[in-house]
């Protein structure tokens, strides 16, 4: 009967070791990171990029070299309120929804760094999507060889918020590198938008 008793024991400290053994071994673990969220799965990119992370062939003459990325996020979502229209992914995601087929879908695009420089710049006379440059349409070698003296009241182009040549180009980088080629937005590329836990990105996947 003791033996018996004592082999119960053994046998019971021995299934405690088993359990407990994995335990501390995970608890060794170095601790998961406290943003977990944001480090989900971004969308992927359709397009081969550079180092710089530009598709390739998409700047040619290295107009983008010197821009800042992150500036250029800040155009796009209050300088230049591009996400009024566009959404905070330039497919009108989130709650600013209202450009999905009104506007284009920038993640769609087929535009290189000169044709979004100049869209940025001029607008595209006659549509809702304005120019940028408060220059633009006063010397005609800016926008298309045209002035404001070109255009009926219909077809004029519209003024958005206008900012300096070097955020034009900050903005383009911003599109070439975050939003062009990329699949559907996911809450990771959201809350890199925004930051960890933003209210705006509940809902998403
Ligand atoms: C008032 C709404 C509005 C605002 C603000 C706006 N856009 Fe647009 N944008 C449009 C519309 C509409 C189009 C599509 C025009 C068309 O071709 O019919 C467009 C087209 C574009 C295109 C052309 C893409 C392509 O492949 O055809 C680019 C690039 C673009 N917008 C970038 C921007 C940027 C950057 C900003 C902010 C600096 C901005 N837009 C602000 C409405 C807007």
């Amino acid at each position: 009967m003791r033996l018996a008793l004592s082999h119960t024991i053994r046998l019971a400290l021995a299934a405690a070791i088993l359990v407990c053994v994995p335990a501390i071994a995970s608890a060794a673990q170095p601790p998961k990171k406290a943003d977990a969220v944001s480090d989900g799965p971004h969308s992927e990119s359709s397009l081969e990029r550079d180092a710089n992370g530009i598709p390739v062939g998409d700047d040619p003459n290295g107009l983008l070299a010197n821009a800042d990325i992150e500036r250029g996020k800040r155009v796009f979502q209050k300088i230049g309120l591009c996400i009024s229209c566009h959404g905070w992914d330039g497919n009108g995601t989130g709650k600013n929804s209202r450009s999905e087929g009104a506007a284009a879908l920038l993640r769609d695009t087929s535009m290189d760094a000169e044709a979004l420089i100049s869209v940025v710049r001029c607008g595209i006379p006659g549509t809702p999507m304005p120019y940028h440059d408060s220059q633009a349409y006063k010397k005609p070698e800016l926008c298309y060889g045209q002035t404001m003296a070109d255009f009926d009241e219909a077809g004029a182009p519209r003024k958005g918020h206008t900012f300096k040549e070097a955020d034009i180009v900050n903005v383009v980088a911003y599109i070439e590198t975050k939003l062009k080629g990329y699949g559907k937005a996911t809450l990771a590329d959201c809350e890199e938008a925004f930051k960890p836990g933003a209210g705006f990105c509940i809902g998403m996947k």
